[in-house]
């Protein structure tokens, strides 16, 4: 009974799969390494390798004696996707069918898959349900669009998959020994910490005339551990019989940019030097998880607030930063 983590050298599959090994629960982690780093899995079993590569995934099983999947390995640059879509649709749709191909070829019938908010696009209304229209604004929310649509055609043929919509991870490990990588990510809380660090310069506020309390967008900023925590609840609902199902992972609170950067200042006793700019095209006001679903059929709540995401992440990237 072992459970295969792909994209578990990366930023939240490796907390994951600390969260998993914490729990005694048997793991092997399948990553490419092309965006991940092989340290943040310590003495885990390990296999460089594609989630596209039938050959690589049989012999996973068979040798781990696989039951159940967490499906992180994807690429996730907004920005680059609407530049390469052939890349972004190979690697996260294409790759994630030939990974159920080979799955389901050796019995394994349990996925747990990364979707994300950005399934909703700009949504109606907020807190966001499950049950909103689905109209992704970029190719990277399109392939988690396509991915969510296919795991639940794929119930029919026996394979049963929860798909987590993640908000917006955030923070590190509590003991900062492994966090986001800044130099792969445009999200605003390691934005802020390389202005913070001097890794930067200003760190730019698109638009301060939102119709918001201080102005600025508002977003939900979901701990990488709690996020961690959400996928070994997945797990457990599928290993109770649960069926398909698309579920938010936010805490369903909304926070303003101008909200982080406070926190921030008060975490690191430092000034965050930033400009406030026009608005950016295509940013939504405020998307923020409802995340009773969660709650009800998982079991799962959010326990760090914004304090704890911004001073894990202050702790790891004034630590780590180079
Ligand atoms: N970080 C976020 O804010 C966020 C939000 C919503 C959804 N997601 C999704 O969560 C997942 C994990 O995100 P992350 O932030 O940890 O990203 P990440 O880039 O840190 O990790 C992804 C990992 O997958 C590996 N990988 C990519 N393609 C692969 C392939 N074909 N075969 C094997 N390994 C492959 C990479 O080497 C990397 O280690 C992704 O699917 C992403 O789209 C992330």
């Amino acid at each position: 009974m072992t459970v295969l983590v792909t994209g578990g050298a990366g930023y939240i599959g490796s907390h994951t799969v600390r969260a998993l090994v914490a729990q005694g629960r048997d793991v092997v982690v399948l990553d490419s390494l092309e965006l991940g780093h092989k340290s943040r899995v310590g003495n885990v079993p390990f296999v460089e390798g594609n989630i596209s590569d039938a050959k690589i995934i049989d012999k996973v099983c068979r040798k781990f004696e696989v039951s159940e999947v967490i499906h992180f390995a994807a690429y996730k640059a907004v920005g680059e996707s609407m530049e390469q879509p052939l890349r972004y649709y190979n690697n996260n749709v294409a790759g994630t069918i030939a990974l159920v191909r080979a799955l389901m070829a050796n019995g394994v019938e349990k996925i747990v898959f990364s979707s994300s908010a950005a399934v909703y696009g700009n949504p109606d209304h907020v807190p966001v349900t499950e049950d909103a229209p689905l109209r992704p604004e970029s190719v990277y929310a399109e392939t988690k669009a396509i991915v969510e649509k296919f795991l639940s055609s794929c119930e029919s043929i026996g394979l049963r998959s929860v798909s987590l919509r993640y908000f917006n991870a955030a923070g590190a490990s509590a003991d900062a020994t492994i966090g986001e990588d800044w130099s792969m990510s445009q999200n605003l809380v390691p934005l802020v910490m390389k202005a913070l660090l001097g890794f930067s310069g200003p760190l730019n506020v698109f638009g301060n005339d939102y119709p918001t309390p201080d102005g600025t967008c508002t977003r939900d900023y979901i701990h990488v551990e709690d996020l961690a925590a959400a996928h070994i609840k997945a797990l457990d609902y599928l290993n109770g019989g649960g069926k398909t199902l698309a579920c938010n992972v936010g805490t369903g609170i909304a926070t303003s940019v101008l909200e982080v950067i406070s926190i921030a200042e008060q975490v690191s006793g430092q000034k965050v030097p930033h400009i406030i700019s026009s608005r950016r095209a295509g940013d939504p006001v405020s998307v923020f998880a409802d995340p009773t679903l969660a709650r009800a059929l998982l079991g799962w709540k959010a326990n760090h607030d914004l304090r704890d995401i911004i001073g894990s992440a202050w702790k790891w990237h004034s630590s780590s930063a180079k």
